[in-house]
């Protein structure tokens, strides 16, 4: 039974090399009691997870879980099982689940910023990392105390901060974000812990110590980005250790004083994180995860997936489109007005952002949180561009559904994401993706964090030439 302290005790091992040491020593300088909780929590798990998975294995390996078809082959492998995702489960028709809460229950259950004493509502995504990384709700002294550990983890070193600066302006902000996080893997704990020779059953550990730097340390990278692309906060990035992560995150954008806006950055953060393994971003950092890779290096690769158009970038794309259209016709269009706009962008060939998914078979119950949401502050009921994506969200499925080729014609998240940051003056767009990037390494990276606990070997699928599929067909 690993114990509360096991995991420092095994990065000190007497029979460990002396680099690897020196890695415990520095994987060991951040000592807080909500680390060692979290810590403890996820060991806590360790054994009955082992044991479910060799359970599995010794009584199901052979068990089908469908046939692999040429279409699965040739189409993105859509609905094929083949991925180990612990987190969360996407159901087509009720969507995702985070250990089996959907996200009105999250809402409901998890400690949110007025349980720990800060202004504001919404679930902390602190709780949600929690919940993610152990399968329980933690209490509010549990999420308290992890929130108060990342910020102590928030400090960036200041070779990064240089790095960015370097950055010309024009680079787009999620090309700057995966090119800082991977230079982040200077100091990771797994890369030492691993070159030091640590054991295969103990890789978790670094692991989580690393997965909690990089989530601690986003925000002040995405903020850095910020202020010297488009020159909004104050540029040092400092963290208060009252704050919760998205409180500081807000206040490092230079929107602190926007309680409203605080408290969207904690429902964003908390619903974008985690939507099972099969999407771009979370198959990715899985899939470069599997090579040992270490998190900085994993999550670096994820986010150039979650930079492309079909994936994360569509949430900028919504609201280009949404100012195209206003472009067009006013801020207070018709609804034919919207709908021949639809079909205009139907009819060029392009797709509509926000609408359709790869799994999805109903609006996205992610959508309808962030939509809520604006339903409850009178700021963003007036605004024009929230009134226009709910319009939208009625109007469009209509049109996708005669237009007759995508599967889901409802919303996703993106539809919805942006307007609130647009009404509540971060209206920079190009900037949409990484608030996402800064979101998805909360179901990530805890991933990465099961793979190491569960041993879990490097992916390596089998791929086939469109020759060998026929002569394979023809036997
Ligand atoms: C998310 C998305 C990539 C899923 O793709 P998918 O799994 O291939 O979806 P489908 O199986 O329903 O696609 C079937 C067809 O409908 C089209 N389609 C899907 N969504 C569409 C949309 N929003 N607008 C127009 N056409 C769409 C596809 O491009 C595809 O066309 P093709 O056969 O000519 O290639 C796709 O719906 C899309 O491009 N949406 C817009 C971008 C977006 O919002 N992305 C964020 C996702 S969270």
């Amino acid at each position: 039974m690993l114990t509360l302290t096991i995991p420092r005790v095994a990065l000190r091992s007497a029979t460990a090399p002396r680099q690897f040491a020196a890695a415990a020593a520095a994987a060991s300088t951040v000592r807080f009691a909500s680390t060692k909780t979290l810590t403890e929590a996820v060991s806590e798990t360790v054994p009955a997870k082992r044991e479910q998975l060799a359970k599995l294995k010794a009584e199901h390996a052979e068990t089908k879980l469908g046939d692999s078809t040429v279409g699965h082959l040739l189409g993105g492998m859509r609905g094929l099982k083949c991925m180990l995702w612990e987190g969360s489960v996407l159901d087509a028709e009720s969507g995702i689940t985070f250990h089996g809460k959907s996200i009105p229950q999250c809402q409901k259950e998890l400690p949110s910023a007025k349980d720990i004493g800060r202004p504001g509502k919404e679930m902390l995504p602190e709780s949600m990392l929690w919940l993610l990384l152990t399968g329980k709700v933690p209490t509010v002294e549990e999420a308290k105390g992890l929130s108060q550990d990342l910020v102590s983890r928030a400090k960036l070193p200041n070779y990064i901060e240089k790095l960015i600066d370097t950055f010309p302006k024009s680079l787009h902000p999620m090309t700057q974000f995966s090119t800082a996080v991977a230079a982040l893997n200077h100091d990771s704990k797994f890369a030492a812990a691993y070159n030091a020779g640590v054991k295969k059953t103990e890789f978790w550990q670094p692991t989580l110590e690393d997965s909690l730097d990089l989530i601690a340390r986003l925000p002040a990278v995405a903020a850095r980005i910020y202020y010297n692309v488009f020159g909004k906060g104050d540029g040092k990035q400092n963290v208060d250790p009252s704050m919760d992560l998205a409180e500081n995150f807000t206040h490092m954008l230079g929107y602190g004083d926007k309680e409203g806006l605080v408290d969207y950055m904690r429902l964003y953060i908390s619903v974008h994180g985690d939507h099972e393994g099969g999407n771009v971003s979370a198959h990715t950092a899985h899939l470069v995860g599997s090579a040992l890779s270490d998190p900085y290096l994993a999550y670096s690769a994820a986010l150039n997936g979650l930079a492309g158009p079909l994936h994360g970038l569509a949430n900028q794309e919504v609201l280009n489109w949404i100012l195209e259209l206003e472009k067009e016709v006013g801020s207070d269009p018709s609804d034919q007005q919207i709908i021949d706009s639809l079909w205009s962008t139907l009819k060029s060939g392009r797709v509509v952002p926000g609408y359709g998914h790869a799994v999805l078979r109903q609006p996205d119950p992610r959508f309808t949180a962030l939509s809520g949401y604006c339903d409850t502050r009178p700021e963003l009921q007036k605004s024009p561009t929230v009134k226009l994506v709910q319009r939208l969200s009625h109007l469009a499925p209509p049109v996708l559904t005669e237009h007759g080729k995508t599967k889901n014609p409802f919303p996703n998240v993106d539809a919805g994401s942006g307007a609130p940051l647009y009404t509540y003056g971060l209206d920079e767009f190009k900037f949409y993706t990484v608030l996402f990037g800064v979101s998805r390494a909360f179901g990530a990276l805890p991933q990465l964090v099961y793979d190491r606990m569960l041993g879990l070997p490097i992916e390596r699928p089998k791929s086939l030439s469109m020759d060998a599929l026929e002569a394979l067909l023809k036997k």
